[in-house]
């Protein structure tokens, strides 16, 4: 079971529009006590804007208690959520015992991986918002709760409510205030202040001097990041901890950064001229939203978008 506990004040780095805009937008709704949900792939950031809203709200000076939903076991979810009254299951403790959401009265309750809850829970949930009340397992009265909820999912929980996996009413209860925090590669912005960053923080952390050289820097910049700000952050510690000198160089990478792309070290023109195109393929794709508008905005055709896409490994 993991469970996190109490917060850091954390506002992460950004640099893009999108997360800037999407910050200054949390940070508004923060005074509020509306239900959010926060919504992204996995390691964008969900946890970090969670803590910022919480920073932000007039419930900072209170817990900020988080819960990752999809990884507690199913059947000790309703206690740890609820708590529960003495003698309520055996192997409870004696004196009975409170749930987050009790702990977290008068604050904030981070729910994680949502999406993850079954269907009684998702009915218990809904209930604690309508009500403002939870009553642990076991026990006979019911205590008023002032707990502000934001709930996180990596699943697109409209699909779940499609599929007939998560409630609408409870989905649309959650989603009073809605944020999608776009992957690192729809927000490129970020990625070279997030590099400094965290090479700046695993050299004090461990007492390092490392720097990256602009291969080094070149060749992160252009990986697509499919585990996003969190393998951005590996990448950089495992790269500070291995390589030999204080430069870290192309070699001191993943292997797996130059796999499937066009990608060489060096600033020869035919790369530079490629890396261009590839730039103008994935602006074209970014403003229109099918490839052949994209095409026609390039003034190229189909065939030869379709070819370069895949040349390019988009
Ligand atoms: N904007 C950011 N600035 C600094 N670190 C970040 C940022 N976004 C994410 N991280 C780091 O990346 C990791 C994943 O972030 P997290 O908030 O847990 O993502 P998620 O909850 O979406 O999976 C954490 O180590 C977090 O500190
Ligand atoms: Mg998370």
């Amino acid at each position: 079971m993991e469970r996190i506990g109490m917060i850091t004040k954390e506002t992460g780095i950004h640099n893009s529009e999108k997360m800037n805009n999407l910050m200054n937008l949390a940070a508004r709704i923060a005074k509020f006590p509306t239900t959010v949900l926060i919504e992204g792939e996995t390691g964008v950031g969900k946890e970090i804007m969670a803590n910022w809203i919480h920073h932000n709200s007039n419930r900072n000076n209170m817990p900020l208690i988080k819960i990752n939903c999809g990884a507690i076991p199913e059947g000790l979810i309703e206690s740890e959520l609820f708590g529960y009254e003495k003698g309520a299951f055996t192997g409870a403790k004696q004196e009975g015992s409170p749930g987050i959401f009790e702990q977290a009265n008068k604050g904030t309750i981070f729910l994680d991986e949502i999406g993850e809850l079954t269907s009684p829970m998702q009915v218990k949930i809904l209930r604690v918002i309508q009500d403002h009340e939870v009553r642990r397992v076991g026990g006979s009265w019911s205590k008023i709760i002032d707990v502000r909820i934001i709930a996180a999912t990596n699943q697109k929980l409209e699909n779940l409510v499609e599929e007939g996996e998560f409630r609408k009413d409870l989905y649309y209860r959650l989603k009073v205030a809605h944020f999608v925090i776009p992957p690192l590669r729809d927000r490129r912005e970020d990625i070279e202040p997030l590099i400094k960053y965290f090479i700046s923080t695993y050299n004090k952390e461990y007492e390092l001097k490392k720097w990256f050289n602009s291969e080094a820097i070149g060749a992160l910049l252009k990986y697509d990041y499919h585990g996003n700000v969190r393998e951005l952050r590996n990448i950089v510690e495992i790269a500070c901890i291995t390589s030999i000198n204080d430069e870290v160089t192309p070699r001191d990478l993943p292997e797996y950064l130059f796999k499937n792309k066009v990608f060489q070290t060096g600033n020869s023109l035919s790369n530079t001229v490629e890396e261009a195109e590839k730039k103008a393929i994935l602006n074209a794709l970014r403003q229109e939203n099918s490839i052949r508008k994209a095409a026609k905005l390039l003034e190229i055709s189909n065939a030869t978008m379709l070819r370069k896409m895949k040349k390019y490994g988009i």
